[in-house]
């Protein structure tokens, strides 16, 4: 039976080891030892929105790999011109070893997952971005050496991709997660559910003066996620105040850390000083795409 990542649940019983994978592997590779587990293996890399970190980084992550990464945008295959993604799927899966889907909804990517033969990545969806979730997992474990009973504070746009794969994620590895948004952009109330049957503090609240207090780690997100443009004036309106500052950051705990998946706006959901100050770990954050995600399609193609 094939294996796919769509959902930080699809991880649930080994989130812990793909993350110690990730450093193992990245340890290895900075030494200057082969990683090359997938010799000669293929992978498709399907984008239906625009990509820096995550085209790059699953390329590169093939070609440690041993193997190689071909990229399909929709404006140039067939399923921008209305080919289903069922056909889609099925055609890839002849091809390629494993897929890597960026899609619109979260349902096309369920589609494209139950066409397939062959594993598929979640690349983002707007339901949830799991992938990311994973490599700032492992971001937080190398700069805390643990994940159990750290407070993880996520402030800024709740009912999208990243809060929601954080709910998961966090909430996995035994970490508290309290999300600060105006009520209008609360999570989904499923990745709340979901959180909390995982037994750790769980809290979506508007409060933003306390709301940093006794935080390890201190994230946000853009507050105009891909799909969101048309709303973009109203939502920058409706986020004032949501701001991560280092008024904000000097109320968390003396060594907390700062993350953000990028792209940033500066002076929307943080400010430049914090992003490129000392606390930030967000270039961590990118680079460990690239380790995360190479022990992701290890541990899928096995
Ligand atoms: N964080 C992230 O997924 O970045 P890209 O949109 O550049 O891939
Ligand atoms: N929430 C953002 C994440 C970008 C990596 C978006 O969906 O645009």
């Amino acid at each position: 039976m094939k294996r796919d990542l769509i959902s930080m649940l699809d991880v649930k019983d080994d989130i812990e080891e793909i993350i110690d994978l990730g450093i193992k592997l990245k340890q290895k590779s900075k030494n200057g030892e082969a990683i090359e587990l997938l010799k000669g293996k293929t992978l498709g890399m399907i984008f239906e929105k625009s990509s820096t970190r995550t085209r790059v980084s699953f390329e590169v992550g093939m070609t440690k790999l041993g193997g190689h990464a071909i990229f399909l945008s929709t404006n140039d295959i067939q399923l921008g011109r209305g080919e289903t993604t069922e056909d889609t799927a099925l055609v890839l899966s002849r091809y390629v070893d494993i897929i890597m889907y960026r899609a619109k909804s979260n349902k096309a990517m369920k589609e494209l997952a139950r066409g397939a033969t062959v594993p598929v990545i979640s690349g983002l969806d707007d339901k949830e971005h799991p992938c990311q979730v994973i490599a700032d997992l492992m971001t937080i474990k190398e700069h805390k050496g643990k994940l159990k009973g750290l407070n993880f504070v996520y402030l800024g746009d709740g009912d999208n991709n990243m809060a929601h794969s954080y709910l998961l994620g966090c909430s996995m590895v035994g970490m508290n997660i309290r999300i600060v948004s105006p009520k209008k952009y609360w999570p989904e109330k499923y990745y709340v559910e979901e959180a909390k049957k995982l037994g750790v503090t769980v809290e979506v609240t508007d409060g933003v003066e306390n709301s940093t207090d006794n935080a390890d780690v201190i994230a946000t997100d853009t507050w105009v996620s891909m799909g969101d443009e048309a709303e973009k004036e109203k939502r920058i309106k409706e986020f004032q105040g949501y701001t991560i500052d280092e008024k904000l950051m000097d109320r968390g705990k003396k060594d907390a850390i700062f993350m953000h998946c990028l792209p940033a706006y500066y002076g929307y959901e943080v400010t430049k000083e914090v992003a490129h100050g000392k606390q930030s770990v967000i270039f961590d954050e990118a680079e460990n795409r690239l380790w995360a995600q190479i022990a992701i399609i290890v541990t899928l193609c096995k």
